[in-house]
């Protein structure tokens, strides 16, 4: 789909304008004919602006749309960025179902939401609709209908949608990466996914191979990766657009491309949704793609550890003990709890090699965190108080929401081991979100740290809140959020 702007309509399939509750009007229409006009009236009347409401009427022979839509955003006082979000997405679903070729959209005043912010949800909200995951299904019907945004042009709001749509692309990169199935994506694929992002952009790729991850003491990704024939990569992409001696953001992403749980097996019932287990990762890599599109003044870097959990003849165990990349021992007691084991490695990693200004890490991690927080709500754990009131403000900017757990030394004390340094689960049922972030933090020395648990988040479940702009599968979570972070780094 394309987009671009106008400073008025002519001679759209469907024109489409934002209706407040109990309101006659919509908002920024120019005057039609009486008739036309008197249909209006009356579809607003009925419809009263109630959000998320949608109708179109038709305009026969009309000059400047043949199509009405009327879609209602509710009250002025409740209007946010994910209300323009969530409703262009229900309108570029409508324009869908009506096979058309383009439709165009008319931008809310000013008094209802600034037109850059309007101008941003608008597009975020209709491409990320928009996507759908029909790579494997023969028959591609669906079409994706350019999209008119009708606003005022200045070079700011030029510069507002350029940005807006490499962040939508990124994030549908990510789901569109994070939704392939496990025999089509392997440690191996998303190191190519990785070289190809790189070869486009002037980041360096480096992919770090089995022998060389056992030679360097990667002893926690090796150990995950041993079950499977599909080998292990540490993908490492670096961003260096900013000063040379200015310390890099380092994000972190687990990419378990499928997680059976090893010798620790899972139950069979939905393992399937265990592809998704490399969502962390993948939103790292929607991450990279936009940073370096977006052309960021900054040094970023993404490191994503990628493995298959196999219970394979060569599979780690439960009683091993492993020695992790930065010289501590692990005692294994679930193999299921492999996820960070790969971390530990990768933060370790990223600390020693780039002494960041902030690591920040993302990962399918518990299903503790699922019972804690539910399915819209990603948790974070930090060791730093600025960093994670940056990410919050990210959030509220964003919707995705993120909600803070302590981590203490009480919780430290669940993970020590009595026969090696830690040891991979904590104490039964017991706050697994938090032990899981506290066997983390032992990898990471004084860097401000913020790890996100994306278990809830990362793909719509069955009590996952439907939203336009999420379709089934991957959502993209993180990709949003990280990308306001790093913008406004420097502001
Ligand atoms: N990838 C899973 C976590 C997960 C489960 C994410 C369900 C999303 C939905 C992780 O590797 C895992 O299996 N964790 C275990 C840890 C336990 C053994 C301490 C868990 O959550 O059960
Ligand atoms: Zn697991
Ligand atoms: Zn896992």
């Amino acid at each position: 789909m394309k987009i671009k702007t106008q400073i008025s309509s002519k001679n759209t399939q469907l024109l489409c304008g934002f209706v407040l509750e109990n309101s006659n009007k919509i908002l920024g229409l120019k005057k039609f004919d009486t008739k036309t006009t008197s249909t209006i009236n009356q579809t607003l009347q009925d419809m009263e602006g109630k959000l998320g409401k949608i109708s179109v009427i038709p305009v026969p022979g009309g000059k400047q749309a043949q199509r009405i839509l009327l879609a209602g955003i509710g009250k002025k006082e409740n209007i946010t960025n994910d209300t323009i979000r969530f409703v262009s997405g229900k309108i570029a679903l409508k324009a869908r179902e009506l096979k058309l070729k383009e439709f165009s959209v008319i931008t809310p005043p000013t008094f209802v939401i600034d037109q850059n912010s309007s101008v941003s949800q608008i597009i975020e909200g209709t491409k990320m609709a928009l996507y759908k995951f029909d790579k494997f299904k023969s028959e591609k019907t669906e079409n994706s209908p350019d999209l008119t945004i009708i606003t005022s042009k200045s070079k700011k709001i030029l510069q507002t949608i350029k940005t807006a749509e490499i962040v939508a692309d990124g994030a549908i990169f990510t789901k569109s990466i994070a939704n392939l199935p496990p025999n089509e994506c392997t440690p191996t694929t998303l190191a190519n996914f990785a070289k190809t992002i790189s070869k486009n952009s002037k980041m360096k790729c480096n992919i770090i191979s089995k022998s060389e991850l056992e030679k360097k003491g990667f002893g926690g990704i090796i150990a995950v990766g041993k079950g499977s024939k599909n080998e292990p990569k540490l993908i490492v992409l670096e961003h260096s657009q900013g000063p040379k001696n200015e310390k890099p953001i380092v994000l972190v992403g687990k990419a378990v491309t499928f997680d059976t749980g090893g010798i620790s097996l899972k139950p069979g019932a939905n393992m399937d949704e265990m592809k998704f287990d490399k969502c962390g990762g993948c939103t790292v890599l929607g991450i990279m793609k936009a940073v370096s599109e977006l052309k960021l003044p900054i040094n970023v870097v993404g490191i994503i550890p990628s493995v298959e959990n196999m219970p394979g003849g060569e599979a780690y165990r439960p009683g091993d003990i492993i020695k992790l990349f930065n010289g501590k021992t692990a005692e294994i007691l679930n193999t299921d709890a492999e996820g960070r084991l790969i971390l530990a490695d990768a933060l370790a990693y990223g600390e020693k090699h780039y002494s960041p200004k902030a690591i920040i890490d993302f990962a399918t991690l518990t299903g503790a965190c699922i019972v804690a927080l539910g399915t819209n709500v990603a948790a974070i754990v930090s060791n730093d108080d600025k960093l994670t009131k940056k990410i919050n403000d990210s959030s509220k900017k964003t919707t995705e929401a993120v909600w803070e757990l302590p981590l203490n030394q009480d919780y430290m004390d669940m993970v020590k081991s009595e026969v090696a340094d830690i040891k991979n689960i904590g104490i039964g049922k017991a706050a697994g979100t938090i032990t899981a972030a506290a066997f983390l933090r032992n990898a990471i020395n004084k860097t401000p740290w913020l790890h996100v648990d994306i278990a809830g988040v990362a793909w719509t479940q069955i009590a996952t809140k439907e939203k336009s702009y999420n379709p089934k599968g991957a959502t993209g979570f993180g990709v949003r959020l990280i990308l306001d972070y790093l913008q406004n780094l420097k502001n």
